[in-house]
């Protein structure tokens, strides 16, 4: 049974004191819904004071980025050891780390490797930009991203996989919860190809690219869809609270029937 997570994904919005606001308004609500999962991935300044605002609490901490290598001479950088002890997830391979900042399959690959053998859950993002949509080269795009991304990797208990199609990312564009779920089916036979059926029907994944309230039901009451990964709408409490609280309503139901 996989169970459903939202994700929030902040994103670079927020100071540490924004960011404390934040948590705090969204803590009674959140914490209201046991039945779905539920992520905040703040800026990495911000994780520390967060930590502990969300200590006792069960949702959970995220980290948008990782380097692979664990210390040294690496500028700027954040290693897992740092982020341990704070995080269970961490977003990698999103579009934005990929268009501006030159990230690869083959660095994501080291990431998520990396991520696993320290213990925190991946979230790997995929999708194709419009040009790739227009061009009819979706499935091409998500499996050539879900090959090379999981290569070598063997141990899939903590990953998550996030279908976030570019062209709806940031727009208010977002899929249709038929066209998402069939590139999410897509990409669940994509991984029963790259391990097995069984392994695919555990591995949940989320929708990601302009979901929020108005749309939220469209992709959680679709069978392979396992919540979402939300940007924008993540920073409006109310509107965050109540994705998670209809999502609570429609999974039961939904993941009950054939994940494939
Ligand atoms: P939006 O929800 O703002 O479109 O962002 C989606 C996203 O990129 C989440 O990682």
């Amino acid at each position: 049974m996989r169970k459903p997570l939202i994700a929030a994904n902040w994103k670079m919005n927020t100071t540490p004191s924004e960011a404390v606001a934040l948590v705090q308004q969204l803590l009674p609500g959140l914490m209201a819904v046991p039945s779905v999962e539920t992520l905040l991935c703040p800026p990495f300044i911000s994780l520390v004071l967060i930590s502990e605002l969300l200590r006792g609490s069960d949702i959970e901490l995220g980290a948008q980025n990782v380097y692979f290598e664990d210390k040294g001479a690496f500028t700027g950088e954040i290693s897992l050891s740092m982020l341990t002890g704070y995080c269970k997830y961490v977003i990698l391979g999103h579009s934005e780390r990929r268009s501006l900042f030159g990230e690869t399959n083959q660095t994501v690959n080291k990431k998520i490797r990396a991520a696993i053998s320290a213990g925190l859950r991946p979230i790997l993002c995929i999708g194709e930009s419009l040009e790739e949509k227009e061009a009819g080269l979706t499935e091409s795009v998500v499996t050539t991203h879900l090959q090379q991304s999981l290569e070598g990797i063997t141990d899939t208990s903590m990953l998550v996989v996030a279908y976030e199609p570019v062209w709806a990312i940031g727009t208010g564009h977002a899929a249709t919860g038929e066209q998402a779920e069939y590139t999410v089916k897509l990409i669940r036979n994509v991984l029963a190809s790259i391990f097995d059926a069984d392994t695919a029907s555990a591995i949940r994944i989320l929708y990601g690219g302009s979901a929020n309230a108005a749309n939220i039901s469209e992709f959680i009451s679709q069978p392979n869809i396992d919540g979402a990964l939300v940007g924008g709408a993540s920073l409006k409490p109310a509107e965050f609270i109540d994705m998670v609280e209809q999502t609570a309503k429609f999974r039961p139901r939904t993941l009950m029937s054939d994940p494939l």
